[in-house]
């Protein structure tokens, strides 16, 4: 088994959330002036909203798709900002009985928000009753038993659903056409994620240079929260070592002893490219055959370590397996063999 930081909860580039951050809420962007990037999908946004509130109508159901941690949550927190209305925050898995979604939606004011986040793992019934809820803003249900029972339906607020999900292709097609407006959340660019750096360093009054930033912006996987949890990470590193100031040398220190390189690979992310390249001559190897030989699940290898070494460009996915690529062999100062070109 080769050292799996998946195990480990404080693995420190993961996209993940972590359980309670308290953190992360602080950094969180209210409005959509402090929400970085993603111009497209803003613009979008501000002008359905600004129609809604025009017509002084709810907005459409959104639905919101994109990796882990790049910013879904904080966009539905600001929609129900700008909209002025309630927002009442679920997720997918938490939802248990058809009465569990019949009752908060119940309690919701017209127009209100209700986010549920990794919508792709709602349950079917609870799916089933969400489809009129979002069509005709009512609830059927069956009163009595037997011959004697009966349908009755009803009614609910308008309110306006958002769905978040990092797994579009798991949401069920009569779900996905009952949203009026899906956006999809980009990677982010390191000129964004180093505003984004800037901003959340003046929140944490922490001193650090533009021309820092941008070079720890390189390290943060195009994702927001890393961006966030490694700026933590380097301050307090700085805090106590180098009297609260970070240069280059404390940067470049602060991601070394935390594993973290240049370009934001960590030891699982290089040891699974290692793996792959001494045992396996650089691929094409099987999804299954990385997992067994890491110890972990084919779902985490996918999920949690490929999609940035996809978006790098140093791992590709092939009919036949996974690949290594040059990019990478460069990266790790390997060179590659010649009987994979
Ligand atoms: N566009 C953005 N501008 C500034 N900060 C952002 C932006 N998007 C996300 N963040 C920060 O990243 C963190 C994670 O965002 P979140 O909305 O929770 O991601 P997701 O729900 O997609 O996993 C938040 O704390 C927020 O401060
Ligand atoms: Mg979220």
């Amino acid at each position: 088994m080769i050292n799996s930081e998946a195990e480990n909860p404080e693995r420190v580039v993961s996209p993940r959330a972590d359980e309670f951050s308290q953190f992360e809420n602080k950094l969180r962007p209210k409005i959509f002036d402090e929400y970085i990037g993603q111009k497209v999908v803003k613009d979008n946004l501000e002008i359905s909203i600004k129609a809604a509130k025009k017509r002084s109508e709810g907005l459409d159901h959104v639905l919101l798709h994109g990796a882990p941690g790049l910013g879904k949550t904080t966009l539905a927190n600001i929609i129900a900002k700008e909209m002025d209305v309630n927002i009442k925050v679920t997720s997918g898995p938490a939802l248990e009985k058809q009465g569990d979604i019949a009752s908060i939606i119940s309690n919701l004011k017209e127009y209100d928000i209700l986010f549920i986040d990794e919508i792709h793992r709602l349950k079917p019934v609870i799916e089933e009753i969400l489809y009129t809820a979002m069509e005709d803003f009512g609830i059927d249900i069956i009163i009595g038993k037997g011959p004697s029972a009966r349908n009755m339906r009803i009614n609910l607020p308008k309110f306006t659903l958002i769905g978040a999900t990092t797994k579009m292709s798991m949401l069920s097609a009569p779900l996905r056409a009952r949203f009026g407006n899906i956006y999809k959340l980009q990677f982010y660019s390191d000129e964004d994620i180093k505003e984004i750096i800037l901003r959340s360093a003046k929140i944490l009054d922490c001193s650090i240079s533009e021309e820092i930033a941008i070079i720890l912006a390189k390290s943060c996987r195009k994702t927001p929260r890393i961006a966030n949890r490694l700026l933590k990470r380097v301050r307090d590193y700085a805090d106590v070592k180098h009297k609260s100031k970070i240069n280059i040398s404390v940067l470049n220190e602060a991601l070394e002893s935390i594993g973290v390189d240049k370009i934001g690979l960590d030891n699982m992310d290089r040891e699974i490219l290692k793996l792959i390249i001494d045992k396996f001559k650089g691929g094409p190897v099987g999804l299954n055959t990385i997992a067994a030989a890491t110890s972990e699940e084919q779902e985490t290898i996918e999920d949690i370590y490929e999609p940035y070494l996809i978006q790098l460009g140093f791992l590709e996915r092939t009919s036949k397996g996974r690949l290594v690529t040059e990019k990478a062999y460069n990266h790790l100062g390997f060179n590659q063999p010649n009987l994979l070109k």
